[in-house]
């Protein structure tokens, strides 16, 4: 495993090379690091799974360059779909649709559905482009971490995740702190109009906007036909240290909440966000710090209202296990 930075066109290349070579290459996405594995390869989707301790039922998301890709990999696709990826390609938006033959199972986890996304980062798109051009066709890359632990959100997470579990042949791209923070939104787009798996930067309001017309309202983790997604676990976004929504924290608990909110006294101040987009960008720092800190307890306050304070509210009940099936 060897670590570079994505700056230099050469290194790019070489990301790209391993991947047609079926190596991993961890990158830097907008939302959150990823590590990718030709989407075509099955060897190398397994090492992928195998690595990130991931069950292979859960499937992954595949990442391309531009909308063109989406019809090599979904059927079906309904003309909203195209309206929606017009507008939010490339950006934090995955859309679920029928699969393609490209689509195997390896990486659906067998059912007959497929998640595709095309992300902003410049990293992540030259690579993918980069890929493309030596012949490549779909990277998936699911967050750089270990099955059910904290997203990474920085090159130092990204290595302190998965860098050990890497071999001397797979690579780490050297990327800047991710721009949003929070996994993409995740959008079924397999019935007559779509509804949110998986709440993101990409809100409901702007979604309605676009399709002019209203969303059901995200209600959490119900299971739809078998549809396996994110979060159905007991446990996911998880640190070490237990997290709870409510209740006051005790003399060297960990605290996160928006910077208007005063510390109470004895707790330690993880994160200091001014914004809810700010929110979104430290939490998964915030929860990767008291676990360095080696902290027992975080005592989380989840910003209202209806925007990106879903997805972080979202996050941090998974993280604190408590989700209602
Ligand atoms: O922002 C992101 O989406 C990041 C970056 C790296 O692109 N990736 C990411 O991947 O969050 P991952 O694997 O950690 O989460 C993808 C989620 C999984 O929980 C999975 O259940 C869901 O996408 N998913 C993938 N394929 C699906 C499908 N066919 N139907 C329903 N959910 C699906
Ligand atoms: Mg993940």
């Amino acid at each position: 495993m060897h670590l570079s930075s994505p700056k230099s066109d050469l290194v790019i290349q070489q990301g790209a090379k391993i991947l047609k070579l079926g190596g991993l290459v961890v990158f830097p996405t907008e939302t959150v690091y990823g590590l990718g594995a030709d989407a075509t390869n099955e060897a190398a989707v397994k090492r992928l799974y195998k690595v990130k301790s991931r069950p292979k039922s859960h499937p992954v998301i595949v990442h391309i360059s531009s909308l063109e890709g989406l019809f090599d990999w979904a059927i079906n696709i309904p003309d909203y779909v195209l309206e929606l990826c017009k507008q939010f390609w490339p950006g934090p938006l995955t859309v679920i649709l029928n699969r393609s033959k490209l689509a195997a199972d390896f990486i659906t986890g067998g059912q007959d559905t497929v998640a595709i996304r095309v992300p902003r980062n410049e990293s992540a798109l030259k690579l993918l482009k980069q890929f493309e051009n030596i012949g490549g066709n779909g990277v998936v890359a699911p967050s750089a971490n270990l099955f059910g632990a904290v997203s990474p959100t920085s090159y130092a997470a990204a290595k302190q995740a998965i860098g050990q579990r890497l071999s001397r042949l797979d690579l780490i791209l050297k990327g800047g702190s991710c721009e949003i923070g929070i996994e993409s939104t995740i959008l079924d787009c397999t019935g007559l109009s779509p509804s949110i798996l998986r709440p993101g930067a990409i809100t409901s309001t702007q979604l309605e906007i676009s399709l002019g017309v209203s969303l059901k309202k995200y209600a959490g983790n119900i299971i739809r036909n078998n549809v396996r997604f994110s979060g159905q676990l007991p446990t996911h976004y998880s640190p070490k240290a237990k997290v709870f929504l409510s209740g006051k924290p005790c003399m060297g608990d960990g605290f996160i909440a928006l910077n208007s909110i005063k510390t109470p006294e004895g707790a330690i101040r993880l994160i200091s966000p001014k914004t809810h987009l700010d929110y979104a960008r430290l939490l998964y720092f915030g929860l990767r710090k008291a676990d360095k800190l080696k902290l027992n307890n975080i005592f989380a306050i989840p910003p209202e209202g209806d925007e990106i304070a879903i997805a972080i509210t979202d996050r941090l009940t998974k993280a604190s296990g408590n989700i209602k099936f």
